[in-house]
């Protein structure tokens, strides 16, 4: 079979209700971007792509608390999310949005193909209404107790102290999230979606394909709502903000039915942009799709967004795999928007300008792959200051001025190697497979392990070679130019993790990147008489000072 050589690689859309936190970073956008990162290196031909989900009861509650228009609030946070992407380094090749003509298109065009195809279905049924708001309440309109954990502010679609999903019915005393009135019974009529159709179908191809090779979490949630049994699920809410039913008034398509489909038409977008043909990255055998979504997105890609493609049934391929990790807090308690418990992307880069990679080296480090895990600040400083700055940036900063005291700057050539240096020349060699076979597998925390494994074998080595010894004059040379073989190899490898690192030190280098592959077989990344640039350091150590403003800051809230 020929080896797959495109990827399509898609980030969870986020709701353009509110700026981007370090939860979102550290779940969803860092590994994707680390991932793609290195596939790039590669040189495969993979595109990343995302955008703001607009619509949905999040976005026209948002207008309410903040007394605008939704479509005020969709334009407000869709530019505030993309340029603090942007500026956190996160790479998408296109950054889209859900409001768009061509989305609205496209969705009307899904919508109406799967009616043509009698895949879905009209029904009548009661549901819950609010008298003064006039208005029916579904998913975050209505709230009230969980059944499963008597949290009393559930909503009517999820549950976010226990993560179960809910529908209204399933709510001890239901409150409108309008009004706060209580809700009647009112008959309404929408369209439906027959997932219990696709259970063999979602069974054959979850529970035996992909039985070994998703994670738990997600491979086990999905197994949870297929034991229960699928039923059929409501596309269509009575809303008047989203995208409009065709041919009924007063409705919209269901958030969750449309936003998918964002993937589809943010790749048209970008295709038509690009003058190239989308439909590869969506319906080539071979391409593989890999989506990485939140936790409590698990049901919307792993049952509802397959099935849609099923059903419209135009060889669109199936996700490979969907990653979702589990919850960051910060100092220990739940990350929430609602209660300002969060740090936000924009105001960390406001406060520590030019410090994209510290952030992204604590939330990789921390990265909660398999369960929770914790933000705090004392362990950013801790980090910051005792590995990127004592260990990294220390080890090239010392083989760096190094080599401008004892040989104006210039890779000097080696006199005879011990067997120490080879062995150490040699080991450098597996570091682009060790920590590339952990990308692929999507260990991300431990790959960045690995990646300080090299900058401490290269600390270790210069303290015990002491090149500045008197007695080790004959060996300055050959010291000096191991150690910068794996400055070199930090130089190549760091770009999927420490992206303005990485540029800034091949820059003082004057180096260019080598494609990941290759990397092993080059003798030498930096040979003899190349004549390196001036440096500078990396990294900058944190003080006190700005940790307490910002644990200042929190308190505050
Ligand atoms: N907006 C959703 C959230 O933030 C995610 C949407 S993902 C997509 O939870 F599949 F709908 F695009
Ligand atoms: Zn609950």
């Amino acid at each position: 079979m020929k080896k797959s050589n495109k990827y399509t690689v898609t980030a969870a859309l986020p709701y353009a209700n509110g700026p981007i936190h370090i939860g979102h970073l550290a779940g969803v956008y860092l590994p994707a971007d680390v991932f793609v990162r290195y596939l790039r290196r590669k040189k495969i031909d993979v595109i990343f792509i995302c955008g703001s989900d607009e619509h949905g009861a999040p976005i026209a509650i948002q207008a309410k608390k903040e007394k605008k228009t939704p479509q005020e609030i969709v334009n407000k946070y869709h530019y505030m999310i993309k340029d603090c992407f942007h500026d956190f380094g996160i790479q998408f090749d296109h950054y889209s949005r859900t409001s768009t003509k061509i989305h609205h298109e496209i969705s009307t065009y899904f919508f109406e193909k799967l009616y043509e195809k009698k895949k879905i279905f009209e029904k009548t049924s009661e549901q819950y209404y609010d008298q003064e708001a006039k208005q029916f309440l579904a998913d975050r309109y209505i709230y009230g107790t969980c059944p499963n954990c008597k949290n009393k502010e559930a909503y009517g679609d999820q549950c976010e102290t226990c993560g179960s999903s809910l529908n209204p019915e399933d709510l001890i005393d239901p409150k409108s999230t309008i009004s706060g009135s209580f809700p009647v019974l009112k008959k309404t009529r929408h369209w439906y979606f027959p997932l219990n159709q696709y259970q063999k179908f979602l069974e054959k191809w979850i529970l035996i394909h992909h039985k070994k090779d998703w994670k738990v979490n997600v491979y086990g949630q999905a197994k949870s709502w297929l034991d229960q049994g699928l039923k059929p699920r409501a596309i269509t809410r009575d809303l008047n903000w989203g995208i409009p039913v065709p041919k009924d008034t007063g409705k919209v398509l269901y958030v969750w039915f449309e936003a998918p489909i964002g993937y589809i038409s943010a790749t048209i977008e970008w295709a038509i942009q690009k003058k190239i043909d989308w439909k590869p990255y969506w319906k080539d055998k071979t391409t593989k799709l890999i989506q990485f979504i939140g936790k409590d997105n698990i049901v919307f890609h792993c049952i509802i967004f397959p099935v849609i493609l099923k059903a419209y049934n135009s060889r669109y391929i199936l996700p490979d795999k969907i990653l979702a990790n589990e919850f960051l807090h910060l100092e220990n308690k739940k990350i929430s928007t609602s209660k300002n418990w969060a740090v936000w992307v924009h105001e960390y880069l406001k406060d520590f300008p030019n410090q994209q990679d510290t952030l992204r080296y604590i939330l990789i480090a921390n990265m909660p792959e398999k369960k929770d895990n914790n933000f705090n600040w004392k362990d950013f400083q801790r980090k910051n200051n005792t590995e990127l700055v004592a260990i990294l940036g220390n080890f090239v900063n010392r083989s760096l001025t190094l080599i401008q005291k004892y040989n104006q700057g210039i890779v000097p050539y080696p006199n005879m190697l011990s067997i120490k240096d080879k062995k150490i020349l040699n080991k450098i060699k597996n570091y682009p497979k060790y920590i590339g076979n952990l990308i692929e597998s999507y260990q991300f925390r431990e790959s960045l392990a690995c990646l300080m494994d090299l900058a401490r074998l290269g600390n270790k080595y210069l303290t015990e070679e002491e090149p500045w010894n008197k007695k080790k004059e004959k060996r300055v040379s050959t010291i000096l130019y191991v150690s910068l073989q794996i400055v070199g190899m930090l130089a190549q490898l760091s770009e999927p993790f420490l992206p303005y690192t990485a540029k800034k030190l091949l820059n003082m280098l004057r180096l260019k990147t080598f494609l990941w592959n290759k990397i092993k077989n080059i003798e030498e990344i930096l040979c003899p008489g190349h004549v390196l640039g001036k440096p500078k350091f990396l990294f900058r150590k944190i003080t006190n000072e700005s940790i307490e403003k910002q644990m200042k800051k929190l308190e505050k809230i």
